[in-house]
C-alpha cells in the first residue's frame, strides 16, 4: 500500500489542456483510495513533445495520458507499444514500467466497449452494428468491438473512401469478412431497421453545435441501442432523438469514464474507483 507522501506524479500531455477533466477525474480516485498520488496537466506545444517525453523518464514520472494532438505522433519517442496501439496507430496512455522503459496504450475503445457492456445489456455476437464514423475513435472502437466478439459491423461515413479504408483495416485486424461500408447519404429509412446497436462516433452535436445530428433516427428498431461518444453536452440531440424513437441510449460520458479508470489500473494496479470518478466529472459538466 502506498502511503500518503510516497506518491508517484501522473499526468496528461496535450494541447490545449484547459478544458480537460481528467486532473479532477484522477487527482479524486486518489483522494477516495487514500494514496498519495498527483495527477497534473501539462500543456505540451507539439514541437516540445519529445522533450516532455524525455523528461517523463528524467523525472521519474509515473505515466501520462496523451490527447490531441499527440496521440499519433508521441509513439516514435516510446520504447514499446501494445498490439492494439499498433494497430490503432495511436496511443492514449504511457506506463512508465519498473525498468523505466515507457509503454504506450491505447485505452479509448477498450474503455469504450468496457462502458458499453457495463450499461446496456448488448450480445456482442449477435449485435448487427452500426459504426457511424471512420476516424479515429471509430477505429479504436471497432477493433475493440472485433476482440469483444462483435461479427457483423457496417460503417456509415461521409466520405466514402474513409469507411472503405477502415473496412479494409478492421478486416486484417479480426480475419472476419463481414464488415460492410456505406456513405451517410445512402442510410436511409429502409436501412435502418437492421441494426441492433447505433454508435456514433464523429463530432457532430458537440458543444456548441448542440442541435446538430448525424442522420434521423427514423426507422430504427424498438429497443435498438444507440450510443453517442460526444458527452458534452451529456445528452446530445443524436440520444434525445433516440430516446423519441423508442431506443435504449448509451451516453458518451461512459469512454472518458472508462478510458480514465484503465489508465488509473494501468498507473496504480489497482482497480478503479468508477462511481467516485464519475461524480466528480458529472458534477463538472451539470
Ligand atoms: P477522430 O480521430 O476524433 O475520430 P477524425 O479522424 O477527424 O477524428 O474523424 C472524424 C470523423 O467524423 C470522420 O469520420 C469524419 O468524416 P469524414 O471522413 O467524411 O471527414 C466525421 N465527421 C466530422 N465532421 C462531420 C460532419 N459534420 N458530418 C459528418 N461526419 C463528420
Amino acid at each position: 500500500m502506498i502511503g500518503q507522501g510516497q506518491g508517484k506524479l501522473f499526468g496528461l500531455m496535450a494541447h490545449p489542456v484547459h478544458h480537460s477533466l481528467s486532473p479532477l477525474m484522477h487527482n479524486a480516485a486518489y483522494k477516495a483510495l487514500g494514496i498519495g498520488h498527483q495527477y497534473q496537466a501539462f500543456d505540451i506545444a507539439p514541437e516540445q513533445l519529445g522533450k516532455a517525453i524525455a523528461a517523463i523518464r528524467t523525472l521519474g514520472i509515473g505515466g501520462v495520458n496523451v490527447s490531441i494532438p499527440h496521440k499519433e505522433k508521441v509513439i516514435e519517442f516510446l520504447d514499446e507499444i501494445d498490439d492494439e496501439a499498433k494497430v490503432i496507430g495511436a496511443v492514449n496512455t504511457i506506463v512508465r514500467q519498473e525498468d523505466g522503459r515507457l509503454k504506450g496504450y491505447n485505452t479509448d475503445g477498450e474503455g469504450y466497449v468496457r462502458s458499453l457492456l457495463a450499461e446496456t445489456k448488448v450480445e456482442l455476437p449477435t449485435a448487427s452494428i452500426l459504426l457511424l464514423g471512420a476516424g479515429g475513435a471509430a477505429k479504436g472502437i471497432g477493433i475493440y468491438l472485433l476482440k469483444m466478439g462483435a461479427q457483423k459491423i457496417t460503417i456509415a461515413n461521409r466520405t466514402l473512401a474513409k469507411a472503405e479504408e477502415l473496412q479494409k483495416q478492421l478486416e486484417a485486424y479480426s480475419g472476419s469478412p463481414h464488415i460492410h461500408t456505406l456513405s451517410l447519404e445512402e442510410l436511409d429509412e429502409t436501412k435502418l431497421g437492421e441494426f441492433t446497436l447505433i454508435i456514433h462516433t464523429t463530432p457532430t452535436g458537440m458543444w456548441p453545435n448542440i442541435e446538430q445530428v448525424p442522420l434521423s433516427l427514423k426507422g430504427i428498431r424498438p429497443a435498438t441501442i444507440v450510443s453517442d461518444i460526444v458527452y458534452n453536452p451529456l445528452h446530445t440531440a443524436f440520444l434525445k432523438q433516440a430516446e423519441s424513437e423508442g431506443a435504449i441510449i448509451h451516453e458518451g460520458l461512459g469512454m472518458f469514464l472508462y478510458q480514465g479508470a484503465l489508465a488509473f489500473e494501468r498507473f496504480t494496479g489497482l482497480e478503479a474507483p468508477i462511481e467516485v470518478m464519475k461524480k466528480e466529472v458529472v458534477e463538472q459538466l451539470q
